[in-house]
């Protein structure tokens, strides 16, 4: 069983993309999965209405939770789930930070942009910050989303990353893709579309097959 969070302090990154994908993996995977939107722009909730839209129903349970309330709530909703993925806003926020204390695992895409990785050293200190007030460690990782397939910064951007070790760089980039953005728009992840995304798919998959710690093994639809 595990909380997953995802978040960052920055904007637009993928948070929501990647919380409402990893939550859909999950109940592929046969477990009873809670998708917390912990962001008040409310995007996991608004993709959540789509996604009944299209499928009927959405698989997993949507709660809304907001500010410290976080942290209580998820404690008390903890047992009655197998894995539950809380998605965050894009900036340090009391929610966020009530989901950091209170989860297992914390993943945080950055693009690989300049805007984007001036903000590691702050997520960083956060992360510091988080850990030394919890009971025990949370795991910690970074990625990179949108990647470019023909730019050539992605190395330099996986060595930088790499040098945080408050995150743990995990090097399964997604890579910037329509099948993202359009899977979503429907409510859907990417391997549930009609003709998914090989690529898109296999991206996925060895991420959160690295989050979850390959403990389960995909059978995409
Ligand atoms: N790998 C990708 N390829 C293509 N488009 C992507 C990819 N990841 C995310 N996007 C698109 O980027 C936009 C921002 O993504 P998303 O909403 O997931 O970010 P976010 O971090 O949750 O944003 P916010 O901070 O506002 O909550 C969306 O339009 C989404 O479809
Ligand atoms: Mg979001």
């Amino acid at each position: 069983m595990a909380v997953i969070v995802v978040g960052s302090q920055k904007g637009g990154v993928g948070k929501t993309t990647i919380a409402t994908n990893l939550a859909a993996w999950l109940v592929l995977q046969g477990a009873e999965t809670l998708l917390v939107d912990a962001d008040d722009q409310a995007s996991a909730s608004d993709f959540s209405a789509y996604r009944e839209e299209t499928r009927g129903s959405t698989g997993y349970t949507l709660v809304q939770i907001n500010g410290s309330h976080v942290r209580k709530q998820v404690e008390s909703l903890r047992p009655k789930y197998d894995h539950i993925v809380i998605d965050t806003g894009g900036r340090d926020t009391t929610s966020q930070r009530a989901a950091m204390y209170v989860c297992d695992v914390f993943v945080t895409p950055f693009n690989p942009r300049a805007y984007d990785l001036w903000t590691v050293p702050r997520l960083a200190d956060l992360v510091d910050e988080v850990q030394s007030m919890r009971p025990t460690p949370m795991e910690a990782y970074s990625f990179i989303n949108r990647a470019d397939t023909r730019s050539l910064d992605n190395r330099q951007v996986s060595d930088a990353l790499a040098e945080y070790q408050q995150l743990k760089f995990l090097p399964h980039p997604l890579t910037n893709r329509k099948a993202f953005a359009n899977s979503a728009a429907i409510g859907l992840a990417v391997f549930e579309m009609e003709q998914p995304d090989p690529k898109a798919v296999a991206e996925i998959e060895a991420l959160f097959n690295e989050i979850t710690h390959g403990s389960y093994v995909t059978t995409p639809a």
